[in-house]
């Protein structure tokens, strides 16, 4: 996002900043999360998200129903067609549909109590006890507190930054003058972010300190529709381009839009527990920027030359948890595969770009001068890639342990090395391996693993 692209810079901003950046951005009184609590378990939920919950298993449904014809039908099975006729299927989605209009609209007119009335119609259960028993839907400030000064008489309430997006805001001035930036232009940054998440669950999904990967491009107003719709395609094309398969990938457009927003998309990505949010984006209109005006007393305008004026711009967020993206590449990666002979293996088929080690150097036998020319060829690489040695037991027991770390190479020195300088060069996912050059396998390996080699795909 900011090496490839001239007008996005980065930034680094601070996690604590004046409390009166989350003021003006409405995470102190408008940014509320709804909340419900169970009398017998005395546990508390997202009450949008029970609702949410009980649609992802009405599309589980759905799933199940595609498998069952994609077997019926065999070859001849059209998804599409099928998606759109079977009268189940269609059932279902209507359900899922009226359920998430219902909940929009009860958010948006913040109709709490129409809340709690769909949660008991659709007889939602508490998760863990099987509990109806549920209290009214109430607002919740998701932001973690903190005290700063030393005497508890003069400290100053503040907030650990909920995104970073507000860092950016409160910069974009200082940034826009240093770099000289003409609009259009991005602002990047990665951070923590914290969030008092009340159900912090499905292993990094959800955190209470997380990381995001949060850009800002400023444009001029009147034109954030169409920038929205190009960073929507760019970041999904993005996503595309890991090639964890386009089926794993959708866009949920929001219904409900957050009070700053005048567009707002989701891309899901199919986890192992169902499609949920991986990215955001959203186009923010000049609300922050406003805003942080009127807070600080102090402008926050654009001079456009060539409209001779100056202006507040509109912004087109794009949003990602690296977390998360994490659990996606990870989740998707971990495979247990059925080998020709019967066996399995475990492979982490991580995008070689990604990879933490790149390439393992493993002498045959840790004899006859092996181990040395394998550790000269670990010497010669480390320049320019993670690369480890591994000497312990039998080759095929060390393919197996690369395989499952999600190293895209094997290279095994053996006794014909040290006649003819060539290796045996073994990939991780197809495990064809090939005689290769010793000096041939710095490009060998450049060309899978380097992030041009990704990004040229795209
Ligand atoms: N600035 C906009 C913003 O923060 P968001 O949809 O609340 O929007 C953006 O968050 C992304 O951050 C999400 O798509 C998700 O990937 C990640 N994220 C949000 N809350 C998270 C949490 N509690 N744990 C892990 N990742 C989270």
């Amino acid at each position: 996002m900011v090496q490839m692209h001239e007008n996005i810079v980065g930034i680094d901003a601070s996690i604590l900043m004046h409390p009166t950046t989350w003021k003006a951005s409405g995470h102190v009184d408008a940014f509320n999360d709804p909340l419900i609590d169970n009398k017998d378990s005395k546990k508390r939920y997202r009450a949008d998200v029970l609702i949410e919950d009980y649609c992802a298993k009405i599309e589980t449904k759905i799933e199940k129903e595609v498998k069952k014809a994609a077997k019926r039908f065999g070859e001849a099975f059209n998804k599409e067609e099928f998606l759109t006729t079977n009268a189940r299927v269609l059932g279902y989605q209507e359900k899922i549909n009226t359920i998430l209009n219902r909940l929009g609209k009860s958010l948006e007119n913040e109709d709490l109590a129409d809340v709690k009335k769909l949660i008991e119609e659709l007889e939602i259960a508490d998760p863990l006890t099987g509990s109806k028993n549920w209290t009214d839907v109430k607002q919740f400030n998701l932001m973690f507190g903190t005290q700063l000064g030393a005497s508890a008489d003069s400290a100053m309430k503040v907030y650990l930054r909920p995104e970073t997006a507000q860092g950016i805001f409160v910069n974009f001035l200082n940034v826009q003058k240093t770099g000289r930036m003409k609009i259009p232009f991005g602002i990047a940054q990665t951070g923590k972010a914290f969030r008092n998440e009340i159900v912090a669950r499905q292993f990094i999904f959800r955190m209470r300190e997380f990381e995001q990967m949060e850009m800002q491009f400023f444009v001029k107003p009147g034109t954030q529709q169409e920038w929205y719709q190009k960073w929507k395609e760019t970041r999904l094309k993005w996503h595309l381009s890991l090639g964890m398969g386009a089926d794993n990938y959708r866009f949920h457009d929001h219904e409900k839009l957050a009070h700053y927003a005048d567009a707002a998309a989701d891309i899901e990505f199919k986890f192992p527990f169902g499609f949920k949010e991986l990215e955001g984006i959203h186009s923010r209109t000049d609300f922050d920027l406003k805003a942080h005006e009127e807070f600080s007393g102090k402008k926050l305008q654009y001079f456009d030359h060539e409209e001779n004026k100056n202006y507040v711009p509109y912004v087109v967020e794009t949003s990602i948890g690296l977390d998360r993206m994490f659990l996606a590449v990870f989740s998707n990666s971990l495979q247990e595969e059925e080998l020709e002979n019967g066996t399995t293996r475990t492979v982490l088929k991580i995008p070689s770009v990604l990879a933490p080690t790149k390439a393992a150097i493993l002498p045959l036998v840790k004899k006859d001068g092996l181990p040395d020319v394998a550790r000269k060829i670990v010497e010669d690489l480390k320049w320019d890639f993670n690369v480890s040695y591994d000497e312990k037991d039998a080759v095929g027991r060390r393919y197996r342990r690369q395989d499952a770390a999600g190293t895209p190479f094997c290279i095994t020195v053996d006794h014909d090395t040290l006649q003819d300088n060539t290796v045996t060069i073994r990939h991780r996912d197809t495990m064809e391996q090939k005689r290769v050059n010793v000096q041939d396998l710095k490009k060998i390996i450049f060309e899978e693993v380097a992030v041009k080699s990704w990004l040229m795909k795209m």
